[in-house]
């Protein structure tokens, strides 16, 4: 085995409200990587796996779930990502990618938390020893009224994409990463794009040792 091929990888997550720019951040992200010879592991939550088909069936309004079910299958899904042998992030990680996972616990504690009981949802996710830590949270900044607009110009919103509740949200995000001892960067995508790109891979860079 190569000397690459021993490396555990980083687990990288981004978040940010719906809107915020995480797709494009992510793509740029992966790009940078692996033009620094790093592999690269892209995924997000909900998962493929059947719990994540209930939940964007929950997210798109076709069946009714209350905050506390919704808490219980992001969790449930959030395990299953952890911890699934084929293709979940512990068996990524310790194959050597690094791991770049769009929304994570930060969602739940942000969103269910905002909708249901806080200190529950936060000690369900982070008490978890099936529920890794990750390594950077890149947090993607945007006021809610553009986040609204952009989200305009897709064919389908989900129910959490009203204006009021994004405002929530965004605070609650501030709030969490208070709490929390993660390593969070916050990142404002009102700016230039190639702006944000440059501080998003710096932060990577710091934590893969990129020089
Ligand atoms: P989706 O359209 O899949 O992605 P995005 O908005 O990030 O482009 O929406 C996922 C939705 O699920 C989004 O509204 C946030 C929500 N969500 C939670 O409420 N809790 C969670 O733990 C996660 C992972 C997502």
């Amino acid at each position: 085995m190569t000397e690459k091929n021993n490396r555990t990888g980083k687990f990288i997550v981004f978040e940010g409200l719906d809107g915020s720019g995480k797709t494009k951040h992510i793509g740029l992200l992966k790009e940078h990587l692996v033009q620094r010879g790093r592999r690269i592991h892209v995924t997000t939550e909900p998962t493929n796996s059947q719990l994540g088909g209930m939940l964007r069936d929950a997210l798109s309004g076709i069946t009714q779930r209350s905050p506390c079910e919704m808490a219980a299958l992001f969790l449930l899904d959030r395990i299953f990502h952890n911890v699934n042998p084929v293709s979940g992030i512990n068996k990524m990680l310790s194959d050597g990618y690094d791991v770049i996972c769009d929304r994570y616990y930060y969602s739940s504690l942000a969103y269910q938390g905002t909708e249901t009981d806080f200190d529950w949802v936060l000690a369900m996710n982070i008490n978890c020893p099936e529920i890794r830590r990750p390594d950077l949270c890149i947090f993607l900044d945007l006021d809610p009224d553009i986040c609204i607009k952009r989200l305009q110009r897709r064919t389908t919103t989900d129910i959490y994409e009203t204006k009021e509740r994004l405002e929530k949200y965004r605070a609650a995000y501030f709030r969490v990463f208070d709490l929390l001892d993660d390593r969070v960067i916050v990142v404002n995508t009102a700016d230039e794009i190639v702006v944000a790109a440059e501080k998003i891979a710096k932060a990577a860079d710091d934590i893969c040792n990129i020089t």
